[in-house]
């Protein structure tokens, strides 16, 4: 069995069994946890055979284009449900990502391979506005999953994480829905600002002739856009990810401080302090030596 029939035997019967009780979303994290705990994904796959498996297979599932973005090293999506309902997809990790966040959507995760250090948080509110709340980000427990460990995945802030690959490789495996309604998912800053990371096209473009022009190290340049985009109609995150990419980049910390003025002075429900202290402590890791963007 390849793992592409592999998973269409799970995929299918979760449609049928989901189908029964009216594709209740908010049954779904049990049934995908049921699904994964009962067919062992874990002792079915070996992630290295994939690649062999792609020689004899006429056609794969559509692929999920998530902005550009790589979410795995490489990510592979195995099946898509009747009506786009739900989709399962494997990824095999070369590198660790530290974001803490939460999700849009439901269903359960497995580690097929390797250890992952898996910490939760919880989020209470104090303020900000709609795309950067304000609040304080609170660590609730941290455990330790290893092959055959299986975690639900709640949509919302009912579920704020972090999945640390530690060893290499690290292989998830993952049966999800795609968007829940309402929801976008956020990013939570250590600081307790907690991101809505919601571009237009318009602002992601901006955003990749930002990167463009930092890396051709054009500093006066990048800050001539980013007061620009500061002053303009741009969403709240638009802003304040350009100030951050900008000072990841260019390491001007000293320039910290104007920054979240400026900031601040165009999106009010924020202050200048909460922004300086997000920026602070993101700079942490980097003065003290450590990475963990990749190892
Ligand atoms: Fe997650």
């Amino acid at each position: 069995m390849t793992v592409f029939s592999f998973a269409r035997k799970i995929g299918d019967a979760l449609y049928r069994e989901w189908g029964e009780i009216n594709f209740d979303v908010i049954s779904f994290p049990s049934l995908a946890y049921n699904s994964i705990t009962s067919s062992k994904p874990e002792t079915e796959i070996n992630v290295f055979d994939i690649p062999f498996s792609l020689l004899r297979v006429n056609q794969i599932p559509k692929q999920r284009v998530n902005n550009g973005s790589l979410f795995g090293q490489p990510p592979l999506t195995l099946y898509v449900a009747e009506d786009k309902r739900f989709f399962i997809e494997i990824y095999l990790w070369s590198s660790v990502d530290m974001t803490i966040h939460d999700h849009p959507f439901s269903g359960a995760f497995t580690v097929l391979e390797g250890v992952c250090q898996h910490d939760s948080y919880l989020f209470e509110r104090s303020g900000g506005s709609n795309q950067l709340q304000m609040g304080s980000l609170i660590f609730k427990e941290t455990e330790l999953m290893s092959k055959g460990d299986c975690r639900m995945i709640f949509n919302g802030d009912r579920l704020i994480h972090r999945n640390l690959h530690l060893s290499k490789p690290t292989v998830t495996f993952i049966i999800r829905t795609y968007r829940d309604l309402g929801l976008t998912g956020r990013i939570y800053e250590e600081s307790g600002l907690a991101i809505a990371p919601d571009l237009t096209i318009a602002e992601q473009k901006f955003l990749d002739y930002l990167d463009g022009v930092l890396r051709l190290n054009n500093y006066d340049t990048a800050l001539r856009m980013i007061q620009s985009l500061i002053s303009s109609g741009f969403s709240d995150f638009a802003k304040y990810h350009s100030a951050k990419v900008y000072l990841e980049q260019t390491r001007r910390y000293n320039e910290v401080e104007s920054i979240s003025d400026m900031l601040a002075s165009s999106i009010p429900d924020v202050t200048s302090d909460f922004f300086r202290k997000t920026f602070l402590l993101q700079i942490e890791p980097i003065l003290s030596g450590e990475s963990y963007t990749t190892y």
